[in-house]
């Protein structure tokens, strides 16, 4: 017999909606919300089968979706400590039923198989829904060719291309452009990670050579105008390519200056921020001796002044959404010994592996420090969390809203409950996290994957292997 959930007299949310009523779900879709004394509530309670949750004093809203995530990236000498299993777990515990990771593109190799073998990867493990952006990093026309089918059959219409790390993962303005122009005309969306590569390495070598070795000259090293100039090269490549573009990880305010421009002319430039940016600033960096490696990530952490900007940004629409750029290396040595960690840097902030974990926070860190300290309006979280992932990135409405017909991805939260995060606590393998001993209001109670109970308090009820990969559509065409 089919399994009914009824979840019972919660606050319901979403990026538009406020409001108490049941919701009604079979099949993991939503098939009914109705007010708690309707005959339709009624009829649906009379099915034995019912399973009824309270949620009664708590917020429901739709699951998070984090579009930026590396699960079992390796970067050749270092390789982040989370699996698809242990980090989409960890996900879920923080509220999130659906990532966006990456399939990184090596030289030589197409971006099929590059999808292929992460699919092949993730669908064993991962314990909530998934998909890909493809980093691309060889354009080729073999490559181009392979664009419009990736995007048509495959469910792939975001890739991502970097500005930055010359001789690694930098790829050139032409071919960004050449893809950008293919992706542009069958529905795809180019991701760049903005920072004038070259520039910055100019300034690593000096720094290197004047024996300033410290995880702190990573800061120093990546100014905040070489986030902007890139910001701008790459949104006025896109203009003349005619494809919508997405910054990731914005974390400058001159960047974002740069992004609030080209919306103001109609060009549809989006971008993400990230809650490292939102809630440490580079003071981090001046922590003693190696621990400020853990913040070492790229772009790096930015003064007070660009929070202050990202926060009015995320009010105002100059930026759309907040993903968590997880990326997790450990600080020490993994305890399996098999993965390298923030320790190759040890005498050379070159060698950090750049990036830093979070994906279990970003719903409790943005509702307390943007709800609670009145920076963004409940809906506006949800639509900074959910529904704007799932808009941008051809998600939605299967995902990103609560609605009939939606999948009943769901999470019921306590906005009044007090806890700490802490690496001692949290799901993720990473030995750290940037918000050890944070104070926050608001916790995951319980979430939903497709009608499915997976958290419930501090219990994982869910299934290594049930999340699934989802096909999306275009990506990018949200602008009116
Ligand atoms: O430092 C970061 N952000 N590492 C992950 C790779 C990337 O550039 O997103
Ligand atoms: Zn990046
Ligand atoms: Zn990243």
């Amino acid at each position: 017999m089919t399994n009914v959930v009824q979840i019972k007299g919660g606050r319901i949310v979403t990026a538009v909606d406020d409001y108490v009523a049941d919701i009604f779900i079979r099949n993991g879709r939503i098939e009914a919300i109705a007010a708690s004394d309707s005959d339709i509530s009624a009829e649906w309670v009379a099915n034995s089968n019912l399973e009824v949750i309270d949620a009664s004093d708590l917020l429901v809203m739709p699951g998070g979706i984090d579009v930026h995530t590396h699960m079992q990236f390796d970067l050749g000498d270092a390789q982040t400590v989370d699996s698809y299993e242990t980090g989409t777990r960890s996900a879920a515990f923080g509220g999130t039923t659906t990532i966006v990771d990456f399939a990184l593109q090596r030289k030589g190799q197409s971006p099929k198989q590059a999808l292929d073998a992460r699919l092949a990867l993730a669908e064993p493990q991962a314990c909530v829904d998934f998909g890909f952006h493809i980093i691309l990093t060889d354009v080729n026309p073999d490559t181009l060719a392979e664009i419009p089918d990736l995007i048509d059959r495959d469910g792939v219409s975001s890739f991502k291309m970097f500005m930055a790390y010359p001789g690694v993962l930098m790829v050139s303005d032409a071919d960004i452009f050449r893809a950008m122009r293919v992706a542009g005309h069958h529905g795809g969306m180019i991701n760049v990670h903005a920072e004038n590569g070259e520039v910055i390495q100019v300034l690593i070598e000096e720094a290197l050579a004047q024996g300033n070795t410290s995880p702190k000259f990573h800061g120093l090293t990546r100014p905040r105008i070489m986030e902007a100039e890139a910001t701008h090269r790459a949104i006025r490549l896109a203009e003349l390519a005619e494809v919508p573009v997405y910054m990731v990880h914005l974390s400058a305010k001159e960047a974002l200056d740069s992004v609030v421009e080209a919306r103001d002319r109609g060009i549809p430039a989006f971008a993400e921020t990230c809650p490292h940016y939102l809630f440490l600033t580079i003071e981090e960096y001046d922590r003693p001796g190696f621990e400020a490696a853990k913040y070492v990530m790229t772009p790096p952490l930015r003064e007070s002044e660009c929070q202050h900007a990202l926060w009015r940004g995320l009010k105002f629409d100059d930026l759309q959404i907040v993903s968590t750029d997880h990326c997790p290396f450990c600080f020490n040595e993994n305890p399996h010994g098999l993965n390298k960690s923030k320790q190759l840097g040890l005498g050379n902030f070159e060698k950090i592996p750049n990036g830093a974990p979070g994906v279990e926070f970003r719903l409790p860190l943005l509702f307390d420090g943007g709800v609670n300290q009145h920076r963004l309006t409940l809906n506006r979280f949800v639509q900074l969390t959910a529904t704007a992932p799932a808009k941008m990135f051809g998600l939605f409405p299967r995902k990103g809203t609560i609605a009939v017909g939606s999948d009943a991805d769901l999470v019921l939260f306590d906005p009044r409950k007090p806890h700490v995060l802490s690496a001692a606590t949290h799901h993720s393998v990473v030995d750290y996290s940037l918000y050890e001993g944070f104070h926050v209001l608001g916790k995951v109670e319980k979430v939903f994957l497709r009608g499915r109970m997976i958290v419930d308090g501090e219990q994982w009820l869910g299934e290594t292997g049930m999340g699934q990969y989802q096909r999306r559509s275009a990506s990018g065409r949200i602008m009116a």
